[in-house]
């Protein structure tokens, strides 16, 4: 990557924006935390949002990686300092621990767990948020600056952050470590195999494996996927860590379980912007379920990272054809190119739009991972191996090969247009095999010509080869045909995506009853804002090229004919990674005038109506939608039922658990409930729980709830009227579900108020 450079174009303006926001950055407030753990005085204030939480220090760690590798893609003497200056810091910080522990929240929950008697759940362990996942950018981030910028002391702090970790590690049995791996942990595994490739310490390849988490991993390496109500930005970094651990070792099970775990995500869990989740999790397998908390942009800079392995293994243009479509529709569409603010996730809920995070009050883990990729935009444009170079992405760059004192520039506005020129600017008669990507979407052959000469050559796992001795002054030019095709959802034919090659095309529906500012704070902040009506695409005729027409004057701009229902309008298409600030959809509806007849009178009423009278809503076991509405338990447990792809969450014996939730004063609020129809006494450990719980608004018993199979193998729903007084002048309220010894409250499986 960092004999890549960018040429002008749409990335090299993104990555230029990306770079700003990063010397925009100030490390004395990102390093706060971290001084404020060391018991010490910070130069200034933390930042708001997830900096102000116990999640803290891990935009530090981002920031560290962004930065490093910015330097080293693009010359920036400014933020060289800096990273230094940040070091420094670090260094001088860790200082003051006598073991080297360093990061943004106190090591209590640590030295909890290294007792090996601690409390652990999917995202709380020894007492605190996820915190090897938050440390984890840290270490990321060092070596990162050691690898990409060679400063040594960055790899002396992180070599005694390691050792920390190990000495403190090592108390744990097998089994208390895996117990603790339930906690989301971030890459800690590939971290650790980092340093043992640069340090070649074996201690650190030990903890690598150590920190592998069988319960996932297992079956993956059997062919198994449970991913099924899984966190998935949990389990993306896990694989990273087995990619990386197969790359050292040769173990093939470490090999299987990333291939397996690519091929079932890109294939079968996946939108049409390649990013996956929902409410961060994954779903049913082929469920492409529409909404506006889908695809979290952290989930897509790892599946891009976790790519590159496969692509290291297989030069099949597959992966790329990957690469290609989540870089382009998720990646760049991801960052606000007048702000330069990230997205977390990107909505597909038709008619919604794009929110970014705030400067200096989200700190979200997306906007850590999206400080991360602009600098990474040239990672995957070419791949040299021996005598050989892919070029898998027609993006404008450079590339010096120093074994073979060859210098070539990619020039092209791609996908602006369909060529893409690779000139030699300096060869000295080497040979070299160019391998040129044949995409997926491509319906004809790829014309290539050799210094102006028509040229034939064969496609080999898609790619076009030209082997040459090449001299100064070489041209190879390549055209890449583009045309209109139709991305089907798995779940539901009729909702398509229109696309042109790897580019997908978003209706561009403008700013009706748009919010004030798209900019914010809190990401949930405008989950409830109201939708627009979206038009349903009514047409007999299959092929989209019979009523989509490019507008000339407008490169990569098109409109459809007045085929929008209900009112005969056109829309006009603008590619996603180009549209902010407007709503937009991703899906169609597209139909025959005879379904659309049948459509208008149920489904779209239907889900209009849904949207108007859901006031709030919470997902059990889901940790945005729980940790948002401020969750509190005792003696409570979550979990996934597959047979009814939901997650819940009960209490037993004395406990209980809570969410606030939104509610409007002025109209009657009712709080729906969702529960499982076949869950009756429920037995664990020797003891018997009645399912038997009372229903709290803010301290008062709105109900008394009985679970003894109401409505055995489904779902079903309960309504409670909330009285006016309990909502009146409020605009939140606390719900909650309390059980007493003996009995158990819930589960729950969903919960809404309603107006
Ligand atoms: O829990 C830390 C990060 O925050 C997760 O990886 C992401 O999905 C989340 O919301
Ligand atoms: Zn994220």
């Amino acid at each position: 990557m960092e004999s890549v450079t960018l040429r002008n174009g749409i990335f090299k303006e993104s990555q230029e924006k990306g770079k700003e926001y990063l010397l925009y950055l100030d490390v004395d407030r990102l390093t706060a935390p971290c001084y404020e753990t060391a018991d010490q005085t910070p130069k200034k204030s933390r930042y708001g949002g997830w900096e102000s939480t116990a999640i803290a220090g891990h935009s530090i760690g981002h920031w560290l990686s962004a930065a490093a590798v910015m330097v080293s893609v693009s010359d920036s003497a400014l933020l060289k300092h800096k990273l230094e200056y940040a070091i420094d810091e670090l260094e001088h910080i860790q200082s003051f621990d006598n073991d080297g522990y360093v990061s943004g929240f106190p090591r209590n929950c640590f030295d909890n767990v290294f007792s090996g008697d601690f409390e652990v759940g999917n995202f709380s362990l020894g007492g605190s948020w996820v915190p090897w996942y938050s440390i984890h950018k840290i270490y990321a981030g060092l070596i990162d600056v050691y690898n990409y910028t060679g400063n040594e002391k960055a790899l002396q702090v992180v070599i005694k952050l390691a050792d920390w970790a190990k000495k403190g590690l090592d108390n744990l049995t097998e089994e208390q470590f895996q117990r603790m791996l339930i906690c989301e942990h971030g890459g800690m595994n590939e971290a650790m195999a980092d340093l043992y490739l640069i340090t070649k310490n074996e201690d650190y390849l030990t903890l690598a494996k150590r920190f592998c988490h069988h319960a996932i991993l297992g079956p993956l390496s059997e062919g198994e996927d449970n991913l099924e109500g899984k966190h998935a930005n949990t389990q993306i970094p896990k694989v990273i860590g087995a990619a990386k651990l197969y790359e050292i070792t040769g173990e093939q099970q470490y090999k299987d379980i990333a291939e397996f775990f690519w091929n079932q995500v890109t294939n079968y869990r996946s939108y049409v912007i390649g990013g996956n989740s929902i409410r961060e999790h994954f779903g049913p397998e082929n469920a492409e379920e529409l909404g506006i908390l889908t695809t979290e942009t952290c989930n897509t800079y790892n599946m891009l990272k976790l790519t590159e392995h496969l692509f290291n293994w297989s030069h099949d243009s597959v992966y790329m054809d990957y690469y290609e479509k989540a870089l382009y529709n998720h990646i760049l569409a991801s960052q606000d190119p007048d702000s330069g603010m990230k997205t977390y996730f990107v909505s597909t809920q038709p008619g919604h739009f794009k929110v970014y995070c705030s400067p200096d009050n989200s700190f979200w883990c997306c906007t850590g991972t999206g400080m991360e990729n602009p600098a990474r935009y040239p990672r995957s444009i070419y791949y040299h191996d021996h005598d050989n170079l892919y070029v898998n992405l027609f993006i404008a760059s450079e590339i010096s090969l120093q074994d073979k004192r060859v210098t070539i520039t990619q020039e092209t506005s791609f996908p602006e247009e369909e060529t893409t020129k690779l000139t030699f600017k300096e060869a000295h008669g080497e040979s070299l095999t160019l391998h040129i990507r044949v995409p997926y979407w491509v319906d004809r052959e790829v014309d290539v010509t050799f210094n102006g000469q028509n040229m034939t050559s064969e496609v080999k796992n898609g790619y076009l080869a030209v082997t040459n001795e090449w001299q100064t002054g070489d041209v190879l030019e390549a055209q890449i045909p583009m045309n209109f095709h139709i991305y089907k959802s798995k779940e539901d034919a009729r909702k398509q995506a229109l696309m042109y090659g790897p580019i997908v095309l978003a209706g561009a529906l403008g700013k009706e009853n748009f919010p004030e500012t798209d900019i914010l704070d809190d990401h949930q902040a405008l989950n409830n804002h109201p939708l627009i009506d979206v038009p349903v695409l009514v047409t007999s005729e299959n092929d989209p090229n019979k009523w989509v027409k490019k507008v000339e004057s407008t490169p990569l701009t098109f409109e459809t004919e007045a085929i929008g229902q209900p009112g005969n309008v056109k829309v006009t298409l603008i590619p996603f990674y180009q549209l902010h600030h407007q709503r937009y959809t991703l899906y169609w509806n597209i139909m025959s005038p005879d379904d659309y007849q049948n459509f208008k009178d149920t489904e779209k009423e239907l889900e209009v109506r849904r949207r108007r009278i859901t006031v709030d809503e919470v997902n059990p076991n889901e940790q945005q939608p729980e940790v948002d509405h401020h969750i509190q338990t005792k003696n409570s447990t979550s979990g996934y039922l597959n047979l009814v792809h939901s997650g819940w969450r009960d209490s037993r014996g004395e406990g209980f658990f809570s969410y606030d939730m939104a509610v409007q004063p002025e109209k009657t609020m009712y709080l729906v409930v969702t529960y499982f129809g076949s869950d009756h006494d429920l037995h664990v450990d020797g003891k018997m729980y009645k399912r038997d719980f009372d229903v709290l608004v803010d301290g008062t018993v709105i109900a008394n709830q009985k679970l003894n199979l109401n409505q055995p193998g489904e779902l079903f729903d309960v309504g409670y009227e909330i009285p006016r007084e309990l909502t009146k002048n409020k605009d939140k309220v606390t719900v909650t579900f309390q059980s007493e010894e003996g009995k158990a409250a819930g589960a729950v499986y969903g919960l809404r108020i309603v107006n």
